[in-house]
């Protein structure tokens, strides 16, 4: 994939930016790149702390040539990508279903991925916010957020973790389009993810919240979760809680 990057110092969020662009027929690759945010936004509404300088905010516009039920996986092949470059840089990653990026169970990248129609077909924007220092993060974060520079123990340069992370986004989105790319991606995914199996959540799905272990992911990244009742449940969409073996189930 070819990038191009837009550059802005201050804008208010780059996935609107980018949606913005794919609307008016932007072609796959374009890139939306800020040093601040006025209005970053993460999953469920809430607001990705984007203070200047302080993370990598970066979105991508894509078209891809995907069978559509296997859309979920280009935000399960993002954090591979970013598993990836935060590995190469010498840190020792998680990710947690579906979308966020932990080093010592803190979270240290979120993902946020949005669709819209456009004259030529549907586009999908993926965001990416890595938090690169952490000196001030807001208090409601200070205790499971982390940064880049403060687990390797020095300063990192913007431009290092942007450049790195756009090679490996642009090798796992080939293979997630290539030949058995959905499957390559699952596979990739549970081998980088302490959350593929095993691991004590609650989940929300239709009925409301359920507690129970994760079991896997179905082939378009849909995570299973067997409830303490024996019941299966696919959890498609929203956000997961671990749960440690001293909490109560609900
Ligand atoms: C989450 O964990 O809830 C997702 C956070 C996604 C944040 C990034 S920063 C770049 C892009 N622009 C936004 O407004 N959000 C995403």
């Amino acid at each position: 994939m070819n990038f191009t990057i837009l550059r802005f110092d201050s804008i208010d969020s780059t996935n609107t930016e980018a949606l913005k662009h794919a609307r008016q027929g932007a072609d796959e690759g374009l890139c939306v790149v800020a040093r601040q945010q006025t209005a970053g936004r993460g999953r469920q509404g809430r607001v990705w702390s984007s203070r200047p300088d302080e993370g990598l905010y970066f979105s991508v516009v894509l078209r891809p040539k995907l069978d559509p039920q296997f859309l979920p996986l280009v935000t399960l092949m993002s954090g591979v990508a970013v598993y990836e470059m935060l590995a190469e840089l010498g840190l020792d990653p998680d990710i947690k279903w579906v979308n966020d990026v932990l080093v010592e169970e803190k979270k240290i990248c979120g993902i946020l991925a949005e669709t819209t129609e456009t004259e030529i077909g549907l586009a999908l924007v993926v965001g990416i916010g890595i938090n690169l220092t952490s000196g001030t993060f807001p208090p409601e974060i200070a205790e499971t957020a982390t940064s880049v520079s403060a687990e390797l123990g020095r300063d990192i340069k913007i431009a290092e973790v942007e450049a790195a992370l756009a090679r490996f986004f642009g090798y796992w989105y080939d293979m997630l389009l290539g030949p058995g790319g959905p499957a390559e991606i699952v596979n990739a995914w549970r081998k980088r993810s302490s959350y593929f199996s095993g691991k004590r959540v609650r989940a929300q799905v239709a009925n409301g919240p359920v507690a129970g272990v994760t079991d896997g992911l179905e082939p378009n990244g849909a995570l299973r979760v067997i409830a303490d009742d024996g019941a299966l449940h696919i959890v498609q969409t929203g956000d997961i809680e671990r749960l440690r073996a001293v909490e109560p189930s609900v």
